[in-house]
């Protein structure tokens, strides 16, 4: 005899919802895909300069730099201190000229042999098109040499997948404030 169709109809619905199921746990891996460039509207990467100018400001009532961490040890080259940053980068070495963005994040002495500090900082842009997007800076700064280079490591906004690095070369340096001028080249890959 064939069966009524409520039994029909159960069996279906219960088939059904087997496969609703199946096909949710498959839906439920698919946390990563291949995406089309395209999507986010990333065009031909092209390479961008700036040259800014880093006030390291350790004196006076209003630092940009402070101490955040005392040397936990005695040694010639201060390791193991941490000063945290928020320091002007400007258009010239006169901090009255243009502020261009800021320099936010901390160094710290990371040898024991040499002054070398590692460096980890983001570029916060203030002005124009690119007010609000920051390039993202970690490296080594052996900061008695002519010229330091860095590694770029990522950005945001403009800097989105930004890859490259710096050149720093200290301006001036006075040793009675230990404040110190830096001029930074920058040299990024972005879209
Ligand atoms: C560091 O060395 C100086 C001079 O050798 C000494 O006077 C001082 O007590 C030492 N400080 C510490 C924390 O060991
Ligand atoms: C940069 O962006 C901030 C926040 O959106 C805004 O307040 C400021 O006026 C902008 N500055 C310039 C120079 O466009």
């Amino acid at each position: 005899m064939a069966r009524s169709f409520a039994t029909q109809f159960l069996i279906f619905s219960i088939l059904s919802s087997f496969a609703l199921i199946l096909v949710q746990g498959e839906e439920d891996e698919e946390f990563a895909r291949t995406m089309n460039r395209d999507r986010l509207g990333l065009k031909q990467e092209k390479l961008s300069h700036f040259r800014l100018y880093w006030h390291d400001i350790l004196s006076g009532k209003n630092p940009s730099a402070v101490q955040v961490v005392k040397p936990p040890i005695n040694s010639t080259t201060l390791f193991g201190f941490v000063y945290m940053i928020d320091n002007p980068l400007t258009e010239k070495p006169e901090l009255s000229s243009k502020l261009l963005g800021r320099a936010q994040g901390f160094y710290a002495s990371a040898s024991q042999e040499e002054f070398d500090l590692l460096v980890c900082m983001n570029f916060h842009f203030v002005q124009g098109k690119y007010n609000g997007s920051t390039i993202t800076v970690l490296g080594r700064n052996p900061i008695f040499d002519k010229v330091r280079e860095m590694p770029v490591i990522g950005g945001s906004g403009l800097f989105r997948f930004a890859r490259g690095y710096v050149e720093a070369r200290t301006h001036t340096f006075t040793p009675s404030t230990k404040n110190a001028i830096v001029e930074y080249n920058v040299y990024v890959l972005h879209y």
